[in-house]
Formats: C-alpha cells, structure tokens, sequence
C-alpha cells in the first residue's frame, strides 16, 4: 500500500517554484505577487490565509494581505476588487470564502479579472477548463491531479466514482478526470447525496474520490481490493483530548480502508497542503502569461 504523501509532494512543488522564481530575479525582473482578501475573524479562514502568505515569503514571491472589517459592505469590497484588477503590479489574487452573510458571494467572484483569478472560480476559467484551453483550475482539483500524475497512478481506462459535486472540487475534479492528459482518460460517475445504492458504485470503482464533508463516511465494506483513495474531507470534529479541541477527519475510515487500497491520502497530510502549492503554481502561471 502507497500512502500519496500530500505534505512531501507539496514541499517538493514549492522546492521547485522557488528555484524558479529565484532565477527570475537573478535575471532582474520582478517577482510574482499574489494578494489574498480576507473579510472578517473567522477562525479557519485566519489560519488559511497566513499559510498562504507564508508560503509566498518561502518561495519568494511578494504576498499582500488585505484584511477588512466584517461590516465591509459588498459595495467597499467591490471597490476593492476593482482596484486589485487595475493593479498592474499584481499577479493574481483571492478573496478567501467564506465571506460575511451579508455579501453576495456570486457578485464578488464574478468582479475579479479572470486573468488574475488565481483561484479559479470564475466561470470563465471554470468554462475555460471545461473546454481544455489555458485556464485557472482550482487548487483542490489541481492538487489532485498533481498527486496522481506525481505518483504515476493509472487513470486511463480506470472507473473513478467522485462522491461530491461541490463547484470547487466534486465538478471540476469529475470534469479533469474524464480528459485527455496526464491523470485523465478515466471513465467518471459523479455520484452525490442524492446518489442510489452508492455502496454498489464504489465497489466498481478504481479510484474513489470523497469530497462530501462527512467524517469517516466511506468504510472498508464500499471499496474493492486495490483501489485509490482520495480523500478530500476535512471536518473539524470536537475532541476534548487534543489541545485545540478539536481534530481533522477526512471523509474516509483510514484505518479499515487503508487495509483493502492500494494507494491511499491521509487526513491530515493528504490533498489539504497541495491546494497551498497549487495556488502558488497558479499564480507563477498568472506572472508567466502576462510576459
Ligand atoms: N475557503 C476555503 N478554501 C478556499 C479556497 O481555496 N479559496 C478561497 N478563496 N477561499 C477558500
């Protein structure tokens, strides 16, 4: 059994982007730069969005942090944004979700420039996977690619089941799969909660995505013998014995499942810290196509 190392793969892809941008700069020219909005105190998006600009500091990008007050209201936060997409001296941004109920999520994501959606959450970008042309693929879907690709697992030909149809990983992961490429020429069902007798369809499956957000839902009876597992859950589970209160659960039971699969993501240290190296990938995308 292979456990797909997320942690490794992404110290090595963040490895290979500071070489990069270390020879950009040798030869004289600016470095990438990436912006991240953040709206508000949420605990987790805090958490998110300081690993984020950390690991631009370790590549050697420049990184700006844009906090706002939770009363932002959406107008303010669309000035914002229209001055992020008129900044010539920036890459790419995000702007992290969740955002305030009070503002309309639809609204903010379609004002950024799909040029510096280094996200990729815009529909033009999700369009422009969809269609196979240059485009911002998500972090989630893309850091999964990466790792199969990476770990040279066989997709062409093979039944992946994607659990999940989520906008940011269930649909565009479902979408990558079935494409021609590297990581891709798969035979996809996208299965979700309204989905009949799943245990039935995972059995079938070579490779079984879980992007669901329901700790521990796949067990060792719904899978076959040899199968890949990607686990794309990460549920905070209250836990009095752990320091922080609480503990990270995939959408898989590890410990039985990893018994039957031939390849396997751990939670924590799975897909979780590829989507950081996959944003970075993006945003040195975004400063290479600009020229
Ligand atoms: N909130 C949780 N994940 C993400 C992400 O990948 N991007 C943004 N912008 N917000 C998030």
């Amino acid at each position: 059994m292979i456990v797909l190392d997320g942690k490794k793969t992404a110290q090595d892809l963040k490895e290979e982007i500071k070489e990069t941008v270390a020879a950009i700069k040798k030869s004289g020219k600016r470095a990438p730069h990436l912006a991240a909005v953040l709206v508000g105190n949420d605990g987790a998006s805090l958490t998110y969005v300081g690993s984020k600009v950390r690991s631009c500091d370790y590549v050697g990008f420049d990184s700006t942090l844009i906090r706002l007050e939770e009363s932002t209201t959406e107008e303010a936060l669309l000035k914002q944004i229209a001055e992020l997409n008129q900044n010539q001296d920036l890459d790419g941004y995000i702007v992290q979700l969740p955002l305030p109920k009070h503002i309309d999520e639809e609204k903010i994501l379609l004002a950024i420039d799909p040029t510096k959606d280094v996200d990729g959450f815009h529909p033009s970008n999700f369009g422009r996977m969809a269609l196979e042309m240059d485009a911002f693929i998500p972090a989630t879907p893309f850091g999964i690619m990466e790792l199969l690709e990476r770990y040279k697992i066989e997709t062409a030909g093979k039944h992946c089941v994607v659990v999940g149809r989520s906008h940011i990983v269930g649909r565009p992961i479902s979408i990558l799969l079935s494409q021609k490429g590297p990581a891709g020429n798969a035979t996809v069902t996208l299965a979700h909660s309204r989905t009949q007798q799943l245990s039935e369809l995972t059995k079938t499956a070579d490779i079984i995505v879980m992007a669901l957000g329901i700790p521990e839902f796949l067990t060792t009876s719904m899978v076959k013998e040899g199968v890949t597992i990607i686990d794309v859950g990460i549920t905070r589970v209250a836990d009095a014995a752990h320091p922080k209160g609480y503990v990270i659960k995939g959408d898989v039971a590890y410990a039985e499942v990893a018994q039957k699969a031939a390849a396997i993501t751990p939670v924590p240290g799975g897909v979780g810290p590829m989507t950081i190296a996959m944003l970075l990938k993006n945003t040195l995308l975004a400063y290479q196509r600009k020229g």
